[in-house]
């Protein structure tokens, strides 16, 4: 009797603990839903409907706390790329009885996947179909750790795309996905004409990729000139109040653009160029930004449109000049990297101003102004054209480097041609790097790329 007794006592005990844990686990279920994919995706499509609105009923958002309550741990989870990667999701009748055993298995796999694959973002509209594979191309050349690309894209330039980087899947070391051009719905057209088509999407990548954490977005004319893990390791410099890095517009204040002619507030001395920014997307998603349309702070999702509405009559460059005044309201966010991450023709047409990348060469080209497709500045159309020619499969030393010296050579003629050196200068050392890593590679693998 006493027998029973004590096997009852052991049952109730053992029935207690399920009870328990089937508990814990509903409220985990809970908890993921309400964060999860199908919330935030619910929640992004309203938070544009309703962003006017909250904006309209008289501002009421009070100043709001710097970090939500919840802590970093629990946004990790949100890091997770499981809605954007269809590699990594499995039907749910795939693992019927192991479920909770593959689900822990696949979470831990996601996070360490995530932690450090670089997230790079670009838009292309109109002709940018072959400078932007070719920007894509440099970034995987150089890099180290995975790349997840995010192709913003007209619908047209889809097919192309796929077509071009499925070709290149065999290296294995990038993942990428393409979206429409998408809008708030009710302002679509306003964006859209705003600066050239399609520039604006850039903004809202904080708002789409709700599920990233941070992202690196690069404008089409942009050629890495070394490893994308370089400027990734910025994101770890952020002291806690910067959300995002960029270069200054200007060295040279006697040529800036924004001191002398803007008609808006601007960050800094010159103003910020937003065609490399890097950005803690977590971060901008939960700031609160000081403005001067109301005294509430307002989060990212509800300030473009009225800064847009505000000064649509006296911005110039589009989304930059609304880049600009984000961070003259908010200096404290903004980490400024030095020009050589950033090096436009403004940096030689008149001379070289970019003290930095005299001494330690170019780290990031930026072609702006159509340089890569016309005879302007013969440099920047030469390290373009080096970096198109070239395939994954060609020993960059022959085909890359010692053509693109000779190219050099005859541009000796131009301001930017007299410091060709500084375009040369990481290249060579990137590809140096490079081919030691693969040597290595080699020895244990036995295949390499470049
Ligand atoms: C971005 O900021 C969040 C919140 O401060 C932090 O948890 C995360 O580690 C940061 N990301 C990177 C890549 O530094
Ligand atoms: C736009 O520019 C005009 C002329 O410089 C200036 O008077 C006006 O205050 C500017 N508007 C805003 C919103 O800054
Ligand atoms: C972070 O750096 C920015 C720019 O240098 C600065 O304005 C800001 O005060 C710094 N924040 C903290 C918390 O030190
Ligand atoms: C790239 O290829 C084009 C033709 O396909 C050629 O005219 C050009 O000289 C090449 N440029 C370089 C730098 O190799
Ligand atoms: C690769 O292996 C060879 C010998 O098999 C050795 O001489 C060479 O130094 C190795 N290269 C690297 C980069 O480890």
């Amino acid at each position: 009797m006493r027998r029973y007794l004590r096997m009852l006592v052991l049952c109730l005990g053992c029935g207690f603990c399920s009870l328990l844990y089937s508990l814990n686990q509903f409220a985990v279920n809970l908890e993921e839903e309400a964060s999860g994919d199908g919330g935030k995706l619910k929640a992004a499509a309203t938070s544009w409907l309703t962003v006017s609105k909250r904006i309209a009923g008289k501002g009421a958002r009070s100043v709001g706390p710097k970090e939500s309550p919840g802590g970093p741990d629990r946004y990790n989870k949100d890091v997770s790329l499981s809605y954007w990667n269809p590699y990594w999701m499995l039907p749910s009748d795939v693992c019927g009885m192991n479920c909770f055993w593959e689900a822990t298995f696949r979470y831990r796999l996601m996070k360490t996947q995530s932690s450090d694959t670089m997230h790079l973002a670009v838009v292309a509209c109109g002709e940018r179909l072959e400078e932007t594979i070719t920007m894509i191309k440099s970034a995987i050349i150089f890099s180290i750790q995975p790349l997840q690309f995010h192709i913003f894209a007209e619908d047209q330039l889809h097919h192309s795309f796929k077509n071009i980087l499925d070709g290149w899947k065999f290296l294995q070391t990038f993942n990428y996905i393409i979206y429409p051009i998408t809008f708030p719905t009710e302002n679509a057209a306003e964006w859209k004409k705003l600066f050239k088509p399609c520039a604006s999407q850039r903004l809202f990548l904080p708002l789409i990729l709700k599920e990233v954490d941070s992202l690196l977005y690069v404008d089409t004319d942009i050629l890495f000139l070394r490893p994308v893990d370089d400027i990734w390791s910025l994101l770890k410099k952020f002291n806690s109040t910067q959300i995002a890095a960029m270069a200054p517009e200007h060295e040279e204040p006697r040529i800036g653009w924004y001191n002398r002619f803007a008609r808006h507030p601007y960050y800094g001395k010159t103003g910020i160029n937003s065609g490399v920014m890097l950005m803690n997307m977590t971060r901008m998603r939960r700031k609160y930004f000081k403005n001067d349309m109301t005294t509430a702070r307002l989060q990212w999702g509800e300030i473009l449109m009225p800064l847009l509405k505000k000064y649509k009559l006296n911005i110039t460059w589009g989304d930059q000049d609304l880049l600009n005044i984000m961070f003259f309201h908010n200096p404290e966010s903004l980490f400024v990297f030095p020009c050589q991450w950033n090096y436009r023709p403004d940096h030689c047409i008149y001379g070289s101003n970019c003290r930095e990348a005299e001494e330690e060469g170019i780290f990031i080209l930026h072609g702006n102004r159509g340089v890569y497709h016309d005879d302007k500045q013969p440099v920047f159309r030469a390290v373009y054209e080096a970096l198109r020619n070239c395939s994954f499969e060609d020993d960059k030393v022959h085909s890359l480097l010692h053509p693109l010296e000779l190219e050099l050579q005859k541009t000796v003629h131009t301001y930017c041609g007299r410091i060709h050196k500084i375009f040369m200068k990481q290249l060579t050392k990137s590809i140096r790097d490079n081919y030691v890593r693969s040597s290595k590679e080699r020895n244990n693998s036995g295949e390499a790329f470049c």
